[in-house]
């Protein structure tokens, strides 16, 4: 991994814990908030990749509420919850050691990036919310290209604003399939592995596995 100009991160489940809106609700939805807020999360990414294969695009806030709308009717969780977690949604909070890997990042020599699926209104208001806007150089959206990750199109749109190699890109994400989504399309990706998950047999294994974003430090 020499020659590394960017650092670009996946958003949602990397920098932006995706639990923590239903997490939030746990005293109104009780014991099963976190296998409903697995089940949204999961209904959502499908329909990422549905809506991409049947060519029929729609960003990423109306992918959230149709998987939320489907995910309360599985679990049965009461309508008016719907608006408080939607509200939740545009507000998550970042992990733990997200803003201090950051500032130490940012002192060092490269672009750093955000890359996701969410549109670039939506990343923005997070990434404000969380006091992170002077840290990153860009926030990348896959709207730009109108097709959802890991079609190699997302992907390649830092190595074309920066004018760099493939391999100069240094990606994030604690999603598996992106980091294979990264890595088939060229990227050193690194798998954040927060909680000893199994990698997913893509074609591409991560050039690096971590627990944790602080110890990107120790890699450039
Ligand atoms: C994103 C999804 C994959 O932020 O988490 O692009």
């Amino acid at each position: 991994m020499k020659n590394i100009k960017a650092i670009i991160f996946d958003a949602y489940g990397t920098l932006f814990d995706v639990n923590s809106a239903a997490e939030k609700c746990k005293d109104k939805i009780g014991k099963k908030w976190e296998s409903f807020a697995d089940y949204w999360r999961i209904t959502q990414l499908e329909y990422t990749w549905l809506r991409s294969l049947m060519n029929r695009h729609e960003n990423f806030w109306k992918i959230t509420e149709d998987s939320l709308d489907k995910s309360m009717n599985v679990f049965d969780i009461e309508k008016s919850m719907r608006k408080e977690l939607l509200n939740l949604y545009k507000k998550l909070s970042t992990f733990d050691e997200v803003p201090k890997t950051l500032i130490s990042l940012k002192k060092k020599n490269y672009k750093l990036g955000i890359l996701s699926n969410g549109t670039t209104k939506l990343l923005e208001q997070l990434v404000k919310k969380n006091g992170l806007e002077n840290l990153f150089d860009d926030i990348f959206s896959i709207e730009e290209v109108g097709i959802y990750k890991p079609d190699p199109r997302v992907y390649e749109i830092p190595v074309r604003k920066y004018q760099i190699k493939k391999n100069e890109v240094m990606f994030l994400s604690a999603n598996t399939w992106d980091v294979s989504g990264g890595g088939n399309y060229g990227y050193n990706s690194i798998w954040l592995n927060r909680n000893k998950n199994i990698f997913d047999n893509l074609d591409y294994k991560p050039k690096k596995e971590i627990k944790n974003l602080n110890e990107l430090n120790n890699l450039v």
